[in-house]
């Protein structure tokens, strides 16, 4: 299947991917990677285990002579969402798990390794479905980050994730950038790895439009806030002002109000907000009132990926996830393939908008400019942010 050095550098990656989901736990104890806090997030024990389980379901089992699981019994605990390979754990209840424990998830890993590193390099495995396998990794490091971000936010003490200060922002210039009408191309070409709901490529008519060069900072969302922003109907879609109302939204999930001055639960702990660093953890609905506020709108997927191509953008990659306006849908021509790896993506294209870009939690090397994530309008415990646009003309 690969050649010798194909499988060389396989077996390379798939090291030093595996080795950075470890490398997140650094400064967790096993007490924190067993806790729940929200259904939507997942105890850093389950998405260690979890990514292994990918491996060993789609790549161990059909292709291992004589395959026989670490634990039958994790079929069921660590599948997600895929109803081809059969039944799954409740996911609101995975912090009830408190067996396996760590030390077992992680024999649990290295089991899976020494078994997936001899296919590798044997040559024995289909490249593709491996590196689907890595990128989920990838995809779960980030989660990693953001489920115990959140868990830590309830804990008076503000424990960190991460040793030291958070590294100070340096604002990027101001601006807007303009784009004739045209016709456009989006979606992923190529040989290079991609998930299936980047794909097809295909064409998109755009009329002219603005871009801001830089992303939203956490200084001009406060200016948002001291407008009286989230008392102020007239910025929000109905369903968004129900939810502020409903949930006791005044500000980013992680803004805390102390002194007379702001202050932001990150990664590091409790800090005094960096007002030039990007804003994060906001809703689909703050985003677009934020726009509306200021005079703005969130651009199109198709006007974000056509204006982040032309390199005349600061900050697309590695600040923030940044709301675009459109709904995640499937692309035209665009089809999951029959197996259970076709539900990776393509049924959960109802009810959630798309985000572009990637955030500070995004492991290096995990960006592209064609990559789709999504979320749920309300979804506020992500590294999620906003850019504006602007329509130009008639
Ligand atoms: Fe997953």
């Amino acid at each position: 299947m690969l050649q010798p050095n194909g499988a060389a550098e396989l077996a390379a990656r798939y090291v030093s991917i595996r080795a950075e989901s470890l490398a997140r736990t650094a400064h967790l104890t096993p007490e924190d990677m067993t806790a729940q806090s929200m259904p939507d997030a997942s105890p850093v024990k389950w998405h260690l285990a979890h990514t292994s389980w990918f491996f060993e379901t789609f790549l161990l089992e059909p292709h291992e002579p004589g395959f026989a699981p670490f634990c039958a019994g994790f079929r069921e605990l660590f599948n997600s969402y895929y109803n081809g390979v059969g039944a799954q754990f409740s996911r609101p209840q995975r912090g009830l798990l408190t067996r396996p424990d760590v030390q077992t998830v992680l024999a649990y890993r290295r089991d899976v390794d020494v078994r997936m590193q001899a296919l590798i390099q044997a040559g024995a495995l289909p490249p593709g479905l491996v590196e689907l396998g890595l990128q989920h990794e990838q995809q779960h490091q980030e989660l990693m980050w953001t489920d115990v971000l959140h868990l830590f936010s309830f804990n008076p003490a503000h424990p960190a994730c991460l040793p030291g200060a958070p590294p100070e922002a340096s604002a990027a210039p101001e601006g807007w950038v303009a784009f004739p009408a045209t016709l456009t191309q989006t979606g992923h070409a190529g040989a290079e790895f991609c998930f299936d709901n980047e794909t097809p490529r295909h064409r998109q008519f755009l009329e002219a439009f603005s871009m801001a060069a830089r992303l939203v900072t956490k200084g001009e969302y406060a200016a948002f806030i001291a407008d009286s922003g989230y008392e102020r109907p007239e910025f929000w879609l109905a369903e968004g002002f129900d939810f502020i109302r409903r949930e006791g939204v005044g500000a980013p999930l992680y803004w805390r109000r102390g002194d007379g001055e702001w202050y932001e639960f990150c990664l590091h702990g409790l800090h005094r907000l960096d007002e030039a660093a990007p804003v994060t953890q906001i809703s689909y609905y703050e985003a677009d009132a934020y726009a509306r506020w200021a005079g703005a709108r969130l651009p199109s997927e198709a006007e974000w990926e056509h204006a982040a191509a032309s390199g005349r953008l600061a900050q697309c990659f590695g600040g923030a996830w940044q709301w675009t306006s459109s709904a995640y849908a499937p692309y035209p021509g665009f089809c999951a393939t029959p197996d259970a790896i076709g539900e990776y993506n393509g049924k959960f294209m109802v009810n959630q908008y798309v985000l572009r870009g990637s955030s500070l939690a995004t492991p290096a090397g995990h960006e592209r400019l064609t990559y789709r994530n999504f979320f749920p309008a309300q979804a506020r415990w992500q590294f999620s942010g906003l850019r504006l646009a602007r329509s130009v003309g008639p």
